[in-house]
């Protein structure tokens, strides 16, 4: 399995011969090394309704026949956008044919903006667990710190988890630590930051922070392989 990190809170995975891309926020994502002409996703799954976590979504799905998964608000919308969908919701699991996922909580909003000016409540925001390979994924989403992150490690020992350090919208980098020490994972990589001016951080200094477990900061293009 190939897991490469594309700025923002892009990341794709690459497994028996498919891809799934989680937040597929390509146009406007300056820190990204995607093009919409040239991935092509199998899966897409989105963490909640916001116009830098849907992003390309829409054009991707139809270009590629692709399937998203994503809460039911969310699927629901994408599907009278004639996308091919899974709804989900916080709590479920579903074992799909590349891996199992399950959506945990996260606290955030989840309006999608439109065209038309207005905001569209897309449900819950949630963060995902990707069970893919024997191996545990946790993708956070956007989301403040939040104790039960105590029992998401607990319940499912975490490999590799993707955890946002921009502050402003999400946990910043004191609180993403403390994520991580709630958590448990094995390996830590920080997303969600530099993208816009509010969320500028380094890094450097987050995994600097990381105790008892090992941080990994990834450029745009860089992939992890299990
Ligand atoms: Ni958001
Ligand atoms: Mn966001």
């Amino acid at each position: 399995m190939k897991i490469s990190y594309h700025g923002h809170s892009v990341v794709k995975i690459e497994t028996n011969g498919k891809t799934i891309l989680i937040d597929p926020f390509i146009n406007g994502n300056e820190l990204t090394d995607l093009n919409v002409d040239d991935v092509k996703p199998d899966v897409i799954i989105l963490t909640h309704g916001h116009n830098d976590h849907v992003g390309d979504t829409v054009e991707l799905a139809k270009k590629n026949d692709s399937l998203v998964i994503a809460n039911h608000e969310l699927a629901t919308y994408l599907s009278w956008q004639l996308v091919k969908t899974h709804p989900m919701h916080i709590g479920g699991a579903y074992e799909f044919d590349f891996g199992k996922v399950k959506l945990t909580q996260a606290f955030h909003g989840s309006g999608l903006i439109t065209d038309g000016n207005e905001i569209i409540y897309m449900g819950m925001p949630a963060g995902l667990l990707l069970f893919i390979e024997g191996k545990t994924i946790y993708h956070a989403g956007d989301t403040g710190l939040f104790s039960d992150m105590k029992l998401i490690g607990e319940r499912h020992p975490i490999d590799l988890a993707f955890l946002p350090i921009g502050d402003n919208f999400t946990m910043g980098p004191e609180d993403a630590a403390e994520a991580a020490r709630f958590l448990k994972p094995k390996k830590v990589v920080p997303i969600h930051y530099n993208t816009f001016p509010p969320i500028k951080q380094d890094p450097h200094k987050f995994v600097d922070m990381l105790d008892g477990c090992e941080g990994q900061v990834m450029s745009a293009g860089d992939m992890i392989e299990y």
